[in-house]
């Protein structure tokens, strides 16, 4: 029969600690280590980049457009004096918009994010233009296209109602507010 305390002792030199795995005294271990240690790492990686990718994917594929199915007063007619400008917000829309009175009857609506990065453009009465302060961008009053600055796209276009008693937020005429 085997010594007990011999048979611990064969036992405990023989199985390899996982410590001792990663740390061997042996040079060729060392680099079988090493590159086993890049391959996990690479995996890792590989797999952080392909569940991002994955997630960003997915996300595209189900966001859909807001649906506005509602008509919305904006503002009475008459609290609007021509030349200013009004701020508001769409219910469930996180991004406020722009209303401009123009003349008697014309009123226009843009969203109010700047389309280069997103700054609230602000109503120049003079230009007749929506300026963004933050890189000096600028847009047409009447139609929200670019006019300079480092913007590329025009704001978005709300479609809106006149009617006897206010105006109305009736859907988007160009692009989607989010
Ligand atoms: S954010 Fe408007 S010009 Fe850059």
């Amino acid at each position: 029969m085997q010594d007990p305390i011999d048979k611990r002792l064969k036992k405990k030199f023989t199985d390899v600690p996982k410590w001792a795995e990663d740390f061997p005294l042996d040079q060729g271990k060392d680099s079988n280590v090493s590159r086993r240690d890049f391959v996990r790492y690479l995996a890792l990686v590989s797999l952080g980049f392909f569940t991002g990718t994955s997630t960003i994917f997915l996300r595209s594929l189900f966001k859909t457009a807001p649906v506005y199915t509602q008509r919305m007063k904006i503002i009475d007619r008459d609290d609007l004096k021509i030349g200013e400008s009004y701020v508001f917000g769409i219910p469930g829309i996180k991004e406020q918009a722009i209303l401009l009175r123009l003349g008697e009857d014309q009123f226009v609506a843009f969203g109010q994010k700047c389309t280069h990065l997103q700054c609230p453009v602000i109503w120049k009465k003079e230009e007749k233009m929506l300026f963004c302060p933050c890189h000096k961008g600028a847009f047409n009053g009447t139609t929200g296209d670019v006019l300079y600055g480092p913007p590329e796209r025009p704001l978005p276009k709300l479609k809106i109602e006149v009617a006897p008693d206010g105006v109305y937020f009736v859907g988007m005429e160009r692009g989607e507010l989010v």
